[in-house]
């Protein structure tokens, strides 16, 4: 079965080379990648620190493609202002560090950003819900946010179908994006099925196995056959 809708790859910088991040930024672009994922990270939402606002600026002079900036920060709002620099970038911050979601959605859109918001594994799809008509995205965590490398876990394409369901019913115009153990096997294929139009990838895209064109390459061959 093909999809019908144009799948999007967002290769995640955390796994690259961070010695030769622009290269790795570059050489992504140049595969094909929709967009670049970049994982904020601050050592308290997540046990994990990652790069700050000085990177991100680097990473945009490297491409010419939206980032899709992922926060995985407590208290969004102070720092938001720091990663909304480009009206063509996604920011995705998370419903369980946002007291004020509706608050700090509008002003993601207040500044022209895509906006985004991202749900844990155990957080319950409601948490969304109310905001769900005036996102551009749902991020559905597939791990536990903070490093990259796990292993994908299968519950979540049950809330990816779920979820899908409810913007479908609704006519709402969020896209569904997976991040966290998505590789060219039967994790990106059911993701995909089960309704995701973004697919994040890290280790799969960045590692020492193959460039990064192969990589990308057949997971959008994967893809193309889910
Ligand atoms: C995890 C990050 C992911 C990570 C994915 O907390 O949000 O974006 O980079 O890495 P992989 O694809 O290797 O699981
Ligand atoms: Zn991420």
């Amino acid at each position: 079965m093909a999809s019908e809708a144009r799948i999007l790859i967002a290769p995640s910088v955390l796994a690259a080379d961070f010695a030769n991040l622009g290269q790795q930024v570059r050489d992504a672009t140049a595969a094909g990648a929709d967009l670049i994922h970049v994982d904020i990270m601050d050592g308290r939402f997540v046990p994990n620190i990652s790069f700050g606002e000085a990177v991100v600026d680097a990473i945009r002079g490297c491409t010419s493609l939206p980032l899709n900036v992922h926060l995985m920060i407590e208290e969004p709002d102070a720092m938001l202002p720091r990663f909304m620099k480009s009206v063509s970038d996604q920011v995705i911050v998370h419903a369980e560090a946002c007291r004020h979601l509706h608050r700090t959605v509008g002003s993601i859109m207040e500044k022209g950003c895509q906006a985004g918001v991202a749900i844990n594994p155990a957080t319950p799809l409601a948490a969304v819900e109310e905001v769900l008509p005036l996102l551009d995205l749902v991020l559905v965590m597939t791990v536990n946010p903070g490093f990259g490398g796990q292993v994908f876990i299968p519950q979540a394409l049950s809330r990816v179908r779920r979820l899908k369901e409810i913007i479908r019913r609704e006519g709402y115009k969020a896209q569904v994006e997976v991040d966290g153990g998505v590789k060219a096997d039967h994790t990106a294929v059911d993701s995909v099925r089960a309704g995701a139009t973004v697919l994040v990838a890290g280790t799969a895209i960045f590692n020492k196995q193959e460039p990064v064109a192969d990589a990308l390459a057949r997971l959008r061959e994967t893809v193309r056959q889910a």
